[in-house]
Formats: structure tokens, sequence, C-alpha cells
């Protein structure tokens, strides 16, 4: 490491100015460089972290303050521009109006904030509607909210509770619970969400922290050499580091699965994509502020990049990776039956080609963090999805012991799979260990997009086989996923692919594979769904093509092909219960047949407007089904949790929950669970969220699998701390427990038992009783013909999607959508169509718009999601179907609400105009291309 002494009064000849304005009601006076933006003199000098930052470029309005009652984005706003000016931030909204304080007490009761990054921005930018609207319609709100960005809810949630705001009465208490699985019981984090008050990975700094900055790729395939950079560091006031690969002193290199790593924290010698660490450096945060990454001695020499599977399969290819040859990182099968004899015996066969690009988690939180040396250990804090995964990879990088680093995650605001692989937390643990100061970084929008991973592009080939009645009877897939530089996720999306790619229904003989390959793009990994969205895409639309050549309804072609209790799925599974997809289906009927109605009739009348050369009519409607399966948790490997439970002295029940929420709720899932398996009243819960020191591991937040997985150790740790208060008060017959005044009071049919909690022995958290469950779903692996047991338990789903298309313009805007999901049993309704509508949001961006392109999308206005305007209401129906294993029955979901989305809207849109869109994002381009083709 290139270090110079550190000095924290180095000297910048920046020209300050001082001036005053009123910020949340009172006169405040800053002196800052006058081009400062507002979002940073308020969240650096004033410390309110309320407002955040997502993009500094005013595309996600995450920023949005009140400057002289007008909502603005606070990055957009130099500061030399508020002289006088009066600025009202989330924490100033208590003080500002009363209906300010109604619409954040309806925000929570209606779900409106998941991970709670966008919600100030959201909260302020209502305040600013409701000022001059009351009683807004729901365009009104669409309209005046359409700037701020949320990736998690759908916006549904958000737009009712800015219409009730004006009426909205919250309960004065929380009612006693005597049973809380099922009940709409509010997040219990949630509070923080809507006052600003959560702490996300910029949100928390260090005294004295210094501020570390990447150097970066800016080539898909470059050599590269380091110059001077003692001179560098030398000569620029304020640098304090320069950090490469040789200061690494464990090793250079880290992975989210063992057998597969080889990602580099900086790489050597050569970057294989865009975006790529090649050093970093770090300093006193004006420094870093100032750093001009064109002044920082470094040569790149740009090599010829291979971008696309096909490409780096060939025989001239550079090679990314020793032992993976023709690039390929592993590939996946599952087969079942008789193939060519199921095929022969077919009535009718079809097939096609699907393509799907990079997509861009688009969380609003870019990566941020802190770290800091204690002795000889190290604490990170930030943004993750995977605490003990990263505490592992930090051990082998740093060398050191796993219980030398503790990981606190911050709040998470949207994860979707991308923060489960490591990402800031190397650079901040090198640069602290090295230097013994306490460092933090916060990743530009720009610099998160090229870095981080994102959805895998498909290249898929399918064929399918029916009878003429309708019966399916063979499948044959082969996707290649393009998983870009390194690893990451997709050995795992090679393996859940082929066993998924039959979408939850009957085949005679089935073969799927996969290949995952890697090019010079940032590497793909986890995305809702691990690969599942693109093979659905591939075998639903082939379903509807089959029922339409076979003139069936399309949904009860699926209808009559789907998986039953029973049933032997394609790796040889069977599930005795819980197999909820015909019920998923079954309940989109009286919908399907009367919209099939209004639409045969909407789009008659328009053909006859045009034939008798009226006004020209140019949109046509559609609709369009699709469904899901997804198996919960990770592919016939082990995949266990802990969770403890303890009461306290005072009678408190302190639930210690390692399953990280990032906006899902696993937080209050989690102690809903627990306090129905242990028998007391939510109310008396307390959170402790997860912290490698203090709760155990829970595993990572990614599969669907913490309700399922998590929530079953909670269940158990319930159960087990219950046990344990009976056995202390030599009880062994049904009794109701209850906590009063530091008493724990069991009352039978005959008698009632107390136990003084506030004389019992506490251990270092304060408990006096402790329950502990650790649950590990039962899978087996898979043979070499992928037959075997590789989930627990499979979520189950079905959507219904209507579309208008403009036949002229080739743009497609979808106007309903009924979407049935088998939770299994649910935990709490509110958290569940939450975690619908958001994914539904994400399918519908993914179907439609979204595409990242190396380079070219690399921020929030190129790279477009869904807006307000572009969510219709959700319709849902919540289906349980219990689980064999299940805590009280339920299954995972959040993945499985994107999958039907992309392949409904694909069907919906053939069904509007007949075209057949093959390639995601449906742009009105490539809609147009494909009107054209089906003419
Ligand atoms: Fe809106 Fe997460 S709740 S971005």
């Amino acid at each position: 490491m290139t270090q110079s002494k550190i000095s924290d009064d180095t000297t910048f000849n920046e020209k300050l100015t001082s001036l005053a304005f009123r910020l949340n009601g009172k006169i405040v006076q800053a002196s800052v460089r006058p081009a400062t933006r507002l979002s940073t003199v308020l969240r650096e000098t004033f410390s309110l972290t309320g407002t955040k930052t997502g993009c500094d470029a005013g595309d996600c309005g995450a920023c949005s303050v009140l400057v002289n009652d007008e909502a603005v984005c606070a990055c957009m706003v130099p500061i030399a521009r508020l002289a006088n000016a009066e600025v009202i931030t989330i924490e100033g909204i208590p003080t500002y109006t009363d209906v300010a304080q109604q619409l954040q007490r309806a925000f929570h009761h209606h779900g409106a904030a998941q991970c709670g990054i966008c919600t100030p921005g959201m909260l302020i930018s209502a305040v600013a509607l409701l000022q001059r609207c009351p009683t807004p319609t729901e365009q009104q709100v669409e309209d005046a909210l359409g700037g701020v960005l949320c990736r998690c809810t759908g916006y549904r949630k958000i737009v009712k509770a800015v219409c009730a705001a004006h009426a909205f009465r919250a309960e004065n208490s929380p009612p006693k619970v005597d049973s809380a699985v099922g009940k709409k019981i509010l997040r219990l984090d949630g509070e923080a969400k809507i006052i600003g008050s959560e702490k996300f990975g910029d949100d928390e700094v260090p005294a004295e922290c210094l501020v570390l900055k990447v150097i970066r790729s800016p080539y898909h395939h470059a050599s590269f050499e380091l110059g001077d950079v003692e001179s560098f560091v030398e000569q620029s006031p304020g640098i304090v580091a320069v950090l490469s690969a040789k200061d690494i002193p464990g090793v250079n290199q880290f992975g989210v699965i063992p057998p597969f790593r080889d990602q580099p924290v900086f790489a050597e010698k050569v970057a294989r994509y865009q975006g790529e660490a090649v050093a970093a450096v770090v300093g006193l945060p004006d420094a870093i502020a100032g750093f001009n990454v064109k002044e920082f001695p470094i040569t790149f020499n740009a090599l010829s990049p291979v971008l696309t599977p096909n490409d780096a399969q060939q025989a001239q290819a550079p090679q990314l990776h020793a032992g993976r040859g023709k690039n390929v990182l592993t590939e996946g099968l599952v087969q079942r039956g008789d193939l060519d004899a199921a095929f022969s015996s077919s009535d009718i066969v079809v097939n096609g080609t699907f393509a799907t690009g990079f997509v861009e988690h688009a969380y609003i939180e870019p990566e941020a963090g802190y770290a800091r040396r204690i002795g000889e250990r190290i604490e990170i804090f930030g943004c993750t999805q995977a605490p003990y995964m990263d505490r592992e990879e930090i051990a082998r990088i740093l060398d050191i012991d796993e219980q030398d680093i503790r990981i606190m995650p911050s709040a998470v605001g949207g994860g979707f799979g991308s923060k489960l692989d490591l990402s800031f937390q190397p650079f901040l643990a090198l640069a602290t260990w090295q230097l013994n100061r306490p460092v933090r970084v916060t990743y530009s929008r720009p610099e998160s997009m090229l870095s981080t991973t994102k959805r895998h592009p498909s290249q898929i080939e399918a064929r399918i086989g029916a009878s003429k009645d309708g019966q399916l009877k063979a499948m044959d897939f082969f996707g290649e996923f393009n998983t870009g530089a390194y690893a990451s996720w997709g050995p795992t999306v090679a393996n859940r692919v082929p066993v998924h790619a039959s979408g939850p229904y009957k085949f005679q003989a089935y073969r799927a594979r996969s290949k995952a390959v890697h090019t010079h793009s940032a590497p793909a990994g986890a995305f809702r769904g691990f690969g599942v969205p693109q093979s659905a895409i591939a075998q639903e639309s082939l379903f509807d093509e089959l029922a339409n050549e076979l003139g069936i309804d399309r949904l009860d072609f699926r209808i009559q092909n789907a998986l039953s209790n029973g049933d032997q799925t394609v790796t040889g599974q069977t599930f005795s219960q819980g197999v909820g997809i015909k019920q998923c289906l079954t309940e989109l009927r009286p919908t399907w047949q009367e919209l099939n109605r209004e639409i045969s009739a909407f789009n008659r009348q328009a053909e006859q407007r045009n034939d008798a050369d009226q006004l020209q009519e140019n949109v046509r409607r559609g609709i369009g089904v699709a469904s899901c399966w997804y198996g919960c948790g990770n592919t016939s490997l082990p995949n266990p949790s802990t969770i403890r439970v303890g009461v306290n002295r005072e009678g408190r029940i302190i639930l210690f929950q390692g399953a990280v929420d990032i906006g899902q709720g696993s937080n209050t899932v989690m102690a809903q669970i627990c306090a129905d398996a242990l028998g007391l009243d939510l109310n008396l819960f307390e959170l402790v969220s997860a912290d490698t020191d203090r709760t155990a591991d829970a595993g990572k937040t990614s599969a669907s699998r913490q309700t399922f997985v998590s929530g079953k150790a909670a269940e158990l740790a319930g159960l087990d701390l219950r046990k344990k208060v009976f056995e202390s008060l030599n009880l062994n017959e049904p009794a109701q427990l209850s906590i009063n005044n530091g008493k724990l009071v069991a009352t039978t049919d005959k008698k009632q038992e107390s136990l003084d909690l506030t004389n019992l022995p506490a251990d270092d958290e304060g408990l006096v009783i402790v329950g502990e469950g650790t649950f590990d779903p039962p899978t087996s692996p898979l043979d070499q013909n992928g037959q075997g047991e590789p989930y627990a338990t499979f979520g189950y789903g079905a959507q219904l999607i209507m579309v208008e298309v403009d036949i002229d313009l080739g743009t497609v805007k979808v106007i309903k959508v009924l979407a049935a999901h088998d939770v299994g049993r649910v935990v709490n309704p509110v958290l569940a169509e939450g975690q619908i509508e958001g994914g539904i949001a994400q399918g519908l961006g993914m179907a439609l718009m979204e595409e990242f392109i190396p380079g070219r999308t690399n921020n929030l206005h190129d790279y477009l999601i869904p807006t307000f305007g572009d969510i219709p209401n959700i319709d849902i129906v919540l289906i349980e179907d219990p689980d064999a294993l299940g805590p009280f029955g339920a299954k995972g979901l959040g993945e499985h609400v994107l999958i039907p989305t992309a392949p409904a809207i694909l069907n919906a849109i053939r069904h509007a105009c007949g075209a057949t869109v093959r390639q995601i994002p449906a742009t009105p381009d490539r809609v147009l291309v494909a009107i054209k083709e089906s003419q």
C-alpha cells in the first residue's frame, strides 16, 4: 500500500460561501462551496440523513425535499440558490402540517413502504400535493409523485395511502394479538421508514472517517499497469493511500459459491469487464470529492473483448479463466422419459427461439457502508443480503479469523439478489485494516450499475409436443446464459433452470439443458428468479402457440396439464400435498372468460370502425396468462437457518433474527410466526436484526427461502422457548401463557402458575430463558440425469394480464392484472400483497422496457424502470394450499411473483394483434417488427 502521513488539517484552495436559510423551521448557516448539492449539505453538514440520494442526477426523486413548499430534487439544487429559502425535509414533516402526519400513518397502515429508501421522497412529494389538493384522485397522485421511483412496491399501495391520508385516523395503541399468523400486522420495523430515521448504508458515519474511491476499468477488456503511485499520493493533498492487489494480505479472490470462486478484489494486470476494480484511493472527504480519476497514474491497453456467448465459444476467443474451456463456466441437465418417442407420438409440435438481455436490479440505494478496526477485530456496516457469507469471504481476503469480523447489515434499500455478492465490503475491509482508521464508501449510480451483478441474458431454444386432445407429451429445452466475467451465481442459474423450465406441468418426456458462458461483461448473478423468468417466457409462449393450434382455450390447456398432488415433477419428485397450481389457474377463470368476451367486442368494434373508414382506431386489446413454480431455497444443497428467542427480566421477548430484511418483511414475519409458536402476544416482542455478533446464522436472503426456512426455524425457536418455560414451571399440561409485571403466567383449566422473571439469572443479552430453532430443508442430490429432490417445497402462482397495443406505434400498456398465488399459509396479507405487486412491476419492466447495455445505460434516465403510470391496479388472490413442512404451512413467495408477468404480457400482445415477440424487452420497435411479420 502506498500511504502518506494522515493529516486532517489539509486545506484546499476552494472558495467557501456562507449562507443562511430556514431548515425545518429554524435558521441555519452553512459554509460550503456554492455549487454543493443541497442533498449533500443536508446529509453531511446537518446529518439529516432522512433525505436519501439514489442518483445525483434528478432521476430517482429519493432526495425530494420541500423548498418554499415545492417538492424538488435536492441533488439538483446548488446550495447557493437557497439564500433565505425555507427547506423542509422528512425530519421536519411532523411539525409541518397535520395531514403530513396522517399521511405517514397511512403509509404505515397500507404497507406503502417496503425497503423504505424511497419513502421520504414519496412522503415529501405527497405532502406537497396534499397541501394544494387535500383529497386527490389516483391520477393526481400518480402525476404528482411520478418523479419519484420505487423499485419495491409496484406503487399501488403508495397511491392508496396518499388518497387515504386526508381521512386517515390511526388506532391509538396496537390491539392485543391473540394469534399473529394470518393477520395484517403492521411492519414491526416500519416506524423508522416513515419518519426517515432508518439507517441505510450511507446513513451512518463514524468520526474521523476517511473516504474511499474505487478506480475502475473503462474498457470491457484491457491490460493495465499502475504508474508512480507513490508520487501521486505525495503530490495529492488529502489523499492518504492507494490500494491495489498487492496490498491484500490473504487471497485476492472471492465468490458466492466456494468451488467457483474466481473474482479478484482488484484485477491484476488484466481487467475482464468495464467497471472492474483495479485500485482504490483513500483520502479525506474533500480530497476524494475533488479527486479527478484522470489524474490517477494508470495506463490501460484496450484488448478485444468477447461480449456474447456465441463469440466467447469460438476457437480464437480469448479465455477468461484457466480450466474453463471455450469459456463455459458450467452446464446443467434434467432429463426424463423417452424424448424421441414422446415427440413422435405428438400430434402437434411447436418450437421457438427466445432472447433476453441484461436486466439491472436498479434498487434505489447504491451500495454503501463503512468499516472500522477495533483492536484486532473489524466491523463492517453496510447494505447486504448475506452477512454470514460476507464474513467468510472477508476473512479469506484479510487472512484473519471469521470470529474477528463483525458484519452489521444496515437497512437495505432494495437488493433483489445483487446485494448477495460482495461489492464494496472488501475495499473497506482492506483499507480500514491497513490504515487502522474508519473508511466509508458510497457508490455513484453509474458505478453501481456498471460494476454489480445483473440478470443473465439468455438465448433459449425450446420445442414442445402435445396430443390433439391437448395433453402435453414432450419438451426439449436448451438455454445459454451470458454469465459475464465471473461466476457469481451462474452455476445456480445453470442448475435451477433445467429443473424449472417445464413450468408446473406434467410431461411424458422431458429434457432441459443449460449452459453458463463467460464474456467480458459485468458478472451476471442473482436476480429474483435465478434464470427461471427467462425460461418461463419460452415455455409459456409455446404453450399459447400449442393451445391456439389445437383450438383449445389457453387457460383450460394449462389447467388440463398442471401438476396435482402426487404427480411426479420433471426430476421425479412427488409432493403429497401443497401443489396449488391448479387452484391458482382455476381462480383466474371467471375473469378470464369475462375479459375475453370484452376484448373480442372491443377489437371487433375497432376493426368495424376502420372498415367503415371512420376515425382510425389503432388500439387493440389482448389478454395473456402464464404461471410459475419455484423451489424455495438452495438447489439440492444444505440450507440451514437458526433463530434464537429469549425472554428478559422485564418480560419482553427478544427475537434474534438474522434473516436480513431487505424490505420483504422478514422482521415482521419471523416475529409473527415465533409469537404464535410460543403462544405469547406479538406486542411483547422486540427485534434484534441481523448482526453476525448477535444473531445466529439465518443464511442469506435469497431464493424465496426466508419465510419457509428461517420462518420454520423461528417456529421451532418459539416452541423451544415454550417448552423451557413449561419445564421451569413444572407444567406438563396445556396452558395459556401471558406476561404481566415481570411475571410469566401459565393458566391451565385447573390452575395458574407463575414465574418471577425479575429474579432469574440473565445471560450477556439480558435473557433469562432462551429458545433456539434450526431448520435445514430436506433435499437430495440430483443424479447425472438431474433426477432427485432438489427442493423441500415449491410455491405456485398464475397471472392474467390485459394489455392495449397501439398497432401503429408498437407501444404496449398493461391495463389489468389478476394474480393468484399459492403461499401455503398467508402469514401477513399486506406483506404478501406487497411482494406480489412489486414483483409484477419488475416483471413488467423486464417485459417492456428494461435492458442494461454496458457503458450505455448506466444511469436511471437511459435505463428506464416502471413508474407510477406504468402499473395498473392489481387484483390479488392468495391461495393457501399448506406445505407439509413450512411454518404453519407457509411457502416462499418473493421470486415467484415476477416469473409469470413477462410471458403473460407477451401472450397478451399476441392475443391483441397477432404479433409474436420473442425478444425482450418488447420495445415499440420490436413490437412493430413482430406485427409486420404476423401480417
Ligand atoms: Fe420504494 Fe424500496 S420501498 S424503493
